[in-house]
């Protein structure tokens, strides 16, 4: 984190500056707690959002703090109709949707992540099913949603295929991932199962220009790209290192682009290709 926050200022930060991010760094190689390290393992989607589903819930994820109002933001606008949270999770965007009056299915690859959804959200109706393999006929719903799930997945295309596939023409696609330039940072989905084990799942760095292509050939076409950015209370809500370095961590974070939210309409046929 010293290393980013050194790196953001390398050309026009001050010598005492870089010099108190120095420090920081030799407090924490000097300071036995950090000595031995931390064991963070990497989970897959299954396992890993398995053991995170209990804790999902919890306040403090700072990058649903950043994502929610932005998408909330286009999902207020949008008319009720039939509507598809897709990897719902524990069901926060469905219950967004029940709210302004939409007809809500949601899907989830992790049961225990849907159990939670049925129980939050009971007037929705939730299935279990992949992204890429919705169980719906084409054009089936007038809305689509996916929240901070599409990063998971290695390349966005075929998600991005089938997500379209079930919207009917005009229907609205709101998709919302990491921020690409977060995941070549390195950020990826960090949890504590019920132990308060730690873990991450993997998150991939999916270019604009990896979404542009993919809607295209989808039959999308944009109509909002937002990109809200971390705050000093997002900061802050990284609370170990800001405990430990607050300076530090300000420097290497505040002001980055946290998160990538698209808006979509469906204008046309897929190409032949599109799911290929
Ligand atoms: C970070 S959570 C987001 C949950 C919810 N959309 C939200 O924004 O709060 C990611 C969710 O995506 C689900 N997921 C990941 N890959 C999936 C896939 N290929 N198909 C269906 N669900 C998937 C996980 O099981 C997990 O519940």
């Amino acid at each position: 984190m010293a290393g980013l926050a050194l790196l953001r200022n390398l050309y026009d930060g001050s010598t005492e500056d870089a010099q108190r991010r120095i420090a920081d760094v030799r407090r924490v190689l000097a300071d036995e707690e950090f000595a031995a390290g931390e064991v963070t393992t990497e989970g897959d989607v299954a396992t890993g959002y398995r053991l995170w589903s209990t804790r999902y819930d919890e306040p403090g994820n700072l990058l649903i703090a950043v994502e929610q109002p932005a998408v909330w933001s286009l999902l207020d606008d949008i008319e009720p109709g039939d509507a598809l949270d897709a990897a719902c999770g524990t069901g926060r965007h469905a219950r967004r949707l029940v709210d302004l009056g939409h007809r809500v299915t949601g899907v989830d690859l992790t049961p225990e992540m849907l159990a939670i959804a049925g129980n939050a959200v009971p007037q929705a109706r939730f299935l279990p099913a992949d992204l890429l393999a919705l169980p719906f006929p084409a054009q089936r719903f007038d809305l689509v949603v996916c929240g901070l799930a599409i990063a998971h997945l290695p390349e966005p295309r075929a998600a991005i295929a089938e997500l379209g596939r079930v919207l009917r023409p005009g229907g609205k696609l709101v998709i919302s991932a990491l921020h690409p330039f977060q995941a070549h940072l390195g950020w990826h989905a960090p949890f504590q199962d019920a132990d308060g084990n730690r873990g991450f799942i993997r998150e991939h760095p999916h270019t604009h220009g990896d979404y542009l292509a993919a809607f295209g050939a989808a039959g999308l076409t944009v109509r909002a790209c937002l990109e809200p950015t971390l705050g000093l209370a997002e900061v802050a809500a990284k609370r170990r290192a800001f405990r430990h370095l607050p300076e530090t961590t300000t420097d290497a974070y505040l002001g980055l682009p946290a998160v990538l939210v698209w808006e979509a309409e469906k204008t046309s046929d897929p190409l032949p290709s599109a799911s290929a």
